[in-house]
């Protein structure tokens, strides 16, 4: 009997052309031989790889169940030696021969880094020739104690020889957190690919992508190579993070980065698994450990660089807009704005405020008085900034490009003497090359002579992808094998010159194919330099479209190119998030939509809702309809004014969270998973986030609705403005009302969340008395609550260097409040004028500040709250200030 089914079975895969190392694997676990387009049968064999349509197609996911899959056997490489010295384990690795890419690399070697106890780092590059190597480095990196005894680390590495392949498991739970022995290794000189078993069938990070903060492990694929182009679903965006985390049924989180700036793919499968290939570079990444999703995040942040501590007004509402087209309509923008006296710090100018669209100039016809226009601003306390683009118009002549072509600062073709040309809005262009110093040199006087005449404040990097309106050069490309290499990820526009520069072009360090993705960040590097000198002492303010892992520690970031639609106002939520954990802390998307005409309730709500981004900034193109705040009915502008309102009181909370982010590398705003781990509801939620642990916002995302579905996990809420307890008893879903007048905020019991009267600037509320509002949490018998506070001047770049800030630590339980001063080292009038307390549920007849009786107070018996007014206690004064109730 046996004997006749083995030869049926020879017969069968004789027909079928299967060997049984084909067959082993299911749908799910193919991984794809032929990413290429249009494979087939004949080539597929001839990779000697495994043809067979997949049964059950999926039709839900951007790529199919590939047809062409390795077989388990297929070749690989083996570890031919290893070594141990101190912290790293060296293993020489090779191939005997190659298989079916070109210029597969036989030798590597691969070093595996016990970094720290809860991160560790893998190399693996050619064993005899050096390889590009991401030129990035981060200043704030501080050299950890190597770890000399691996017993200390919360991982166990383990190498499997043949084939070689990659395990890590977490020490304390025994479980794989990463396992490359999923699919083959294959090491060829522009085409690398591993794969990494994922913990789960969720994963997030990943970006720039349009797309939900939770990523299902089914059949799908993500393209990096930085791109202008308007936000749109699997499609490769302006910036490039291939940074993950994955959450394992425990609750722990893991995370993983990979170091690398070439063009890629990362390919999903339902194993669940995830595939890289890039097309240059080595292999260098970092595994985090967590085990907590903040603690992923802040060890992330130790190696790309945490987030610089911003400049207090950037926290304040920007508005921009292309097409004011003078400085009249500009000026009446300002003044329109003023006079229904929202909360308005900056002002911008786009494009169209230059003359003929030259960087470094403004147009003197239609923008003469813009000067005049900026010295209002400051002398209103308000701020200025404005647009520049990387490209420089080649009109000779023209300063920027003589001196720069002086200096040699631009980008050349391949084995050419002059720039390469391209097309931007000022017409034919070239590119400055920040990975050379001189260029920083040669920026920086750019910047300085403008800054003479136009005392800008912050400026706007746009367009440095980098964009350009021609696919590689006016001349085209050299068309070697950086130009057309053997594999193009999945590129919009199909090759990686589309709308960019020639990847063959010259750059200072190294060619643009491997450059590319990192000229926003290499730029971002350039202006915050020349910002640092320019602006004496203080934060430098850059808004960078395009970005890569490290690009925090310089600038702020925005979505790009929005729709004025509801659907782009969603998805601006996954997008903040995503970038908090990239380490770009200070993001926002373009609020009322960028392209198209908002209408009055979408950019009510949206407003709203911007309130609450870290970056709050609301900018349109010069084809749609105006859309700041004054432009709307009463009813609208009161309440966009009542939104402003509020986040200007919340400013402190969120300067606070600042500062905990450029210290330990904590986000800003949060997926509620951040917080709430173990409730597995929240591990896809995105159309609810948390402003740091204590604010949870519920915006609308539709229109014509009065209500919104939240989930309130099982803590203690309270709604923000009225203090009302929320009544549940465990997490669930809870149907809110959601009237356009207010946005949906819940204060979460247990915190302190600092706050301070709002002024129309922040330079105003910075003078203002602070507040602090007490949400309390039943905690055994008692019912308590915690919170601090930093602050500063709000501008210095040595405020915490040098320890010239206060701190604050707040303790409240059901009967009272304690501030505690912790440091004081910044000299500021600091009053505590309001106290609001939820959740008191005794009815409270007597208050004493200091020990002394205080009358004005008020008790709400409905909403449980106490609320004490008109308090002025100055808090430098008194180490301590305690605050009673009965
Ligand atoms: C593209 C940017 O994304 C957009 O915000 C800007 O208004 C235009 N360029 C014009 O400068």
């Amino acid at each position: 009997m046996l004997y006749y089914i083995g030869v049926f079975l020879i017969i069968l895969n004789c027909v079928t052309g299967h060997n049984l190392q084909c067959d082993k694997i299911d749908n799910n676990n193919r991984f794809d031989c032929f990413p290429e387009y249009g494979s087939n049968q004949e080539d597929c064999e001839r990779r000697g790889c495994c043809w067979s349509p997949p049964f059950g197609l999926k039709h839900n996911s951007n790529i199919n169940t590939p047809y062409c899959y390795f077989p388990s056997d297929f070749p690989d490489y083996q570890v031919s030696s290893s070594q141990s010295l101190d912290n790293t384990l060296t293993y020489s690795l090779h191939k005997l021969n190659s298989t079916f890419r070109q210029k597969e690399i036989l030798k590597l070697e691969a070093r595996i880094v016990y970094d720290t106890k809860n991160r560790l780092r893998v190399q693996i590059t050619d064993a005899t020739k050096k390889r590009y190597q991401v030129p990035v480095f981060n200043n704030n990196y501080k050299a950890y104690e190597k770890m000399k005894r691996t017993d200390d680390t919360d991982y166990q590495i383990f190498v499997n020889k043949d084939p070689f392949a990659i395990k890590i498991y977490r020490k304390s739970s025994g479980r794989l957190i990463f396992d490359t022995s999923v699919a083959p290794l294959i090491y060829a000189d522009q085409y690398i690919q591993f794969s990494t078993r994922l913990v789960s069938k969720i994963f997030y990070g990943i970006g720039e992508h349009q797309d939900s903060l939770a990523h299902e492990a089914d059949w799908n694929r993500y393209t990096f190579w930085n791109r202008d182009i308007p936000p749109t679903v699997n499609t490769n965006l302006y910036g490039t993070h291939p940074f993950y985390m994955s959450l394992d049924q425990d609750g722990t989180a893991m995370g993983f980065y990979l170091l690398n700036s070439n063009a890629m793919d990362i390919n999903v499968n339902p194993t669940p698994a995830l595939t890289f290939i890039t097309i240059g570079g080595i292999i260098d990444f970092y595994v985090y450990l967590g085990p907590s999703p903040s603690e992923v995040v802040a060890q992330h942040l130790d190696v790309v660089g945490r987030p610089q501590m911003p400049q207090y007004f950037t926290l304040g509402f920007h508005l921009c807009r292309w097409g004011y087209f003078t400085s009249e309509k500009l000026f009446e923008v300002i003044k329109r704005n003023r006079a229904i006296r929202i909360p308005y710090d900056v002002q911008w100018t786009d494009i169209d405020a230059m003359s003929q669209r030259l960087d470094w100039t403004y147009d003197k016809q239609n923008f003469s008085s813009l000067a005049q226009v900026i010295a209002d601003l400051h002398a209103h306390d308000q701020y200025y900034v404005n647009i520049i683009d990387p490209a420089i118009s080649n009109t000779p002549g023209y300063y920027p490009y003589e001196s720069g072509l002086r200096q040699n600062v631009f980008i050349k073709p391949l084995n050419g003497s002059e720039p390469l040309i391209g097309v931007v809005w000022p017409g034919t262009t070239v590119f400055p090359d920040f990975t050379n110093p001189n260029t920083s040199v040669w920026w920086f006087e750019q910047a300085k002579n403008f800054h003479n005449q136009i005392p800008y404040d912050g400026i706007w990097i746009d367009m440095n992808e980098p964009s350009s309106f021609v696919d590689g050069s006016v001349h085209g490309c050299a068309g070697n094998q950086y130009d057309k290499p053997p594999y193009v990820p999945k590129v919009v526009g199909g090759a990686l010159s589309s709308k960019t520069v020639c990847p063959s072009a010259q750059q200072h360090l190294s060619n643009h194919y491997n450059l590319h993705n990192l000229y926003g960040h290499f730029e971002a590097i350039a202006t915050y330099n020349a910002l640092r000198s320019i602006i004496k002492n203080k934060r430098p303010f850059i808004l960078t479209r395009s970005s890569f892992g490290g690009t925090g520690q310089y600038a702020a970031h925005w979505s790009g190119d929005n729709r004025a639609t509801w659907e782009d106002m969603y998805y601006s939520i996954p997008n903040m998030l995503s970038f908090n954990m990239f380490g770009i802390v200070q993001v926002g998307s373009d609020i009322c939509g960028f392209s198209g005409d908002t209408n009055e309730e979408l950019c009510v709500r949206w407003m709203q809702l911007g309130s609450f981004y870290p970056f709050m900034r609301n900018h349109n193109d010069d084809v749609s309809r105006d859309q700041d705040p004054a432009v709307f009915g009463k009813v609208a502008q009161d309440i966009i004014k009542k939104a402003l309102l509020t986040r200007y009181t919340l400013l402190p909370y969120f300067y606070h969270l600042f500062y905990r982010s450029s210290q330990f590398g904590e986000t800003v705003v949060r997926p509620m998973f951040f917080e709430f781990v173990r409730e597995l509801p929240t591990h896809s939620i995105d159309r609810q986030f948390m402003v740091g642990p204590a604010l949870l916002v519920t915006p609308v995302l539709e229109a014509a609705v009065d209500h919104v579905v939240g989930y309130f996990p099982n803590d203690t809420w309270y709604d923000f403005y009225n203090g009302h307890q929320l009544d549940i008893s465990k997490g669930q879903y809870i149907n809110l009302e959601a009237p356009i007048t207010d946005i949906n905020v819940h204060v979460r019991g247990g915190y302190v969340v600092p706050f301070q009267h709002p002024g129309l600037t922040t330079a105003q509320s910075r003078k203002n008395p602070f507040g602090l509002l007490v949400a309390l949490k039943q905690n055994g018998t008692n019912k308590c609550a915690f919170g601090s506070l930093y602050w500063d001047d709000g501008q210095s770049l040595s405020s915490v260097d040098e320890q010239v800030f206060n701190y604050f630590n707040f303790m409240a339980d059901q009967n009272g409040l304690t501030i505690s001063r912790v440091r004081q080292g910044y000299d500021a009038k600091m009053i505590l004028g309001h106290v609001k307390v939820y959740g008191v549920d005794k009815q409270v007849k007597m208050v004493t500040i200091n020990g002394e009786m205080y009358d004005n107070f008020v008790y709400d018996d409905l909403n449980l709250v106490l609320e004490i007014k008109f308090i002025q206690v100055d808090m430098l004064l008194n180490k301590f200030i305690s605050i009673f109730w009965s």
